[in-house]
């Protein structure tokens, strides 16, 4: 293969379906699984499409994330510009390891099952709201970035109030068709704003995360300022933005199966592993898995050089047939759907998984039943899908419902808890 034709890559969504990852992917995995693509500034990488050789890498201890290591690939111009603000993603073992230490008690299961209750009062204040306003509404705006975007507000101790503003910011980070200068700028605002946040909570006893974090670690001297900031702008940014585009995908997909939403309505048991399907089944993570050898390796035969550039697409991996036969079949019982790799693999796995996991099943196990006769207000192919974005999503998604089914439940609900209020104050 002469340099002329080695294929350009980040590849985009091109299928006939909308949901299913590049179809450059099933074609090179067949042909030729570990292959060579070219980058925008015409340096070549390897690229690997098969699920087991995408998590020997990730969780090989040569394959560097630190984007400040000469030499890492970058996907695109502004790319460079959002990766080398360094949070400890971009860091490497040790010292990523021990930075993630200090992060992981605030995910836990267990400290995530707290939150459950507080977040399905949140959901179920947003379908107040909808149902109030009546039909049509945009489901992104009302439904699926309100409830991420208020979780991880509530958690890390940010104002909602300000959320319009570092959505706006996130957008543009996340947006590949973004210049460098455009990066640049919101990424400036955005760590103007979150050291802003983190000063605020110095000389206090905090109980959300980033004041937890200041008192623990950075007035402790563990942690500088500076660092504690760049880390909570990625996790205000990883809090809401994956689960929200997950939300609104993930309904779609439920909608445009009507089969597998009816299992689902059947038998509310089933969501969780509905959830992992749809994880899979969409694989938001368009461009994340980017690394650097550190080392020599070897990988499928394949001799990996100290200094090579690795593309290692998550998607890839999870549509893998050998792995989950029938790829393309959404299923909500798909035993195997737990085995993917949506959440990263290896000491980078997403720290946040049990909770955008928690996020997710409480969203599916009600949305259709609080907006009865959900359904989509323009066809499948005027949806105005994120094709160029770093996690897959869409723009808005136009939704209606049966208004007076929805009003009649909502007034039933209220009435039911009036019932409850006053049976335990007789008691
Ligand atoms: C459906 C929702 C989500 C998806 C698909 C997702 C996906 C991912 C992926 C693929 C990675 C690995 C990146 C890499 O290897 O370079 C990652 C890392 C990470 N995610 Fe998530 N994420 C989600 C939700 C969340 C949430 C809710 C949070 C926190 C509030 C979060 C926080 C993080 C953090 C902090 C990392 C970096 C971990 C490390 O480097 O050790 N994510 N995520």
């Amino acid at each position: 293969m002469t340099a002329h034709d080695t294929p350009a890559y980040p590849f985009t969504r091109n299928g006939a379906c909308p949901f299913a990852p590049p179809s450059e992917y099933e074609r090179l995995r067949e042909s030729e699984p570990v292959s060579r693509v070219r980058l925008h500034d015409g340096r070549e990488a390897w690229l690997f499409t098969r699920y087991e050789d995408i998590r020997e890498v990730l969780g090989n201890p040569a394959s560097s994330a630190e984007t400040l290591r000469g030499g890492f690939p970058f996907l695109s111009p502004a790319d460079s510009v959002a990766k080398r603000a360094q949070s400890f993603q971009r860091w490497d073992d040790p010292r990523h390891a021990e930075r993630r230490r200090m992060l992981m008690p605030h995910f836990t299961i267990k400290r995530v099952e707290r939150m459950r209750p507080r977040v399905r009062g949140m959901i179920g204040h947003y379908y107040d709201r909808m149902v109030e306003a009546g039909p049509p509404a945009d489901l992104v705006e009302s439904l699926a970035l309100a409830v991420p975007s208020t979780v991880a507000c509530e958690l890390l101790g940010v104002d909602y109030e300000d959320h319009v503003f570092f959505e706006s910011r996130f957008a543009v980070r996340l947006d590949r068709s973004a210049t460098a200068e455009q990066v640049r700028k919101v990424t400036t605002e955005l760590t103007e704003y979150v050291d802003r946040v983190v000063r605020s909570k110095y000389g206090k006893q905090n109980d959300d995360l980033i004041g937890r974090f200041v008192n623990e670690h950075v007035e402790t001297g563990d942690v500088t300022h500076e660092d504690a900031v760049t880390d909570a702008v990625l996790l205000l940014l990883a809090g809401h933005e994956t689960t929200a585009n997950m939300i609104a995908l993930g309904t779609l997909v439920l909608l445009e199966h009507p089969d597998q939403l009816a299992r689902i309505q059947r038998d509310k048991s089933l969501v969780p592993q509905a959830v992992e399907e749809l994880l899979r089944y969409l694989t938001i993570s368009q461009t994340m898995g980017v690394r650097m050898a550190k080392d020599d390796f070897e990988v499928a035969g394949c001799p990996v050089r100290s200094g090579d550039a690795l593309i290692v697409p998550v998607a890839a991996a999870n549509w893998d047939g050998s792995v989950f036969p029938e790829p393309e079949r959404f299923d909500v019982t798909r035993a195997e759907a737990r085995g993917h790799v949506t959440f990263g693999y290896g000491t980078h796995g997403c720290l946040g998984q049990p909770l955008a996991r928690m996020e997710l099943a409480e969203v599916f196990s009600t949305v259709f039943d609080r907006l009865p006769g959900l359904r989509t207000g323009i066809p499948l192919d005027q949806v105005d899908f994120k094709s160029d974005a770093v996690f897959y999503g869409v723009r808005s998604l136009p939704v209606t419902w049966d208004d007076e089914a929805a009003r009649a439940a909502a007034a039933g609900r209220a009435q039911e808890r009036t019932g409850t209020r006053k049976a335990t104050d007789q008691r």
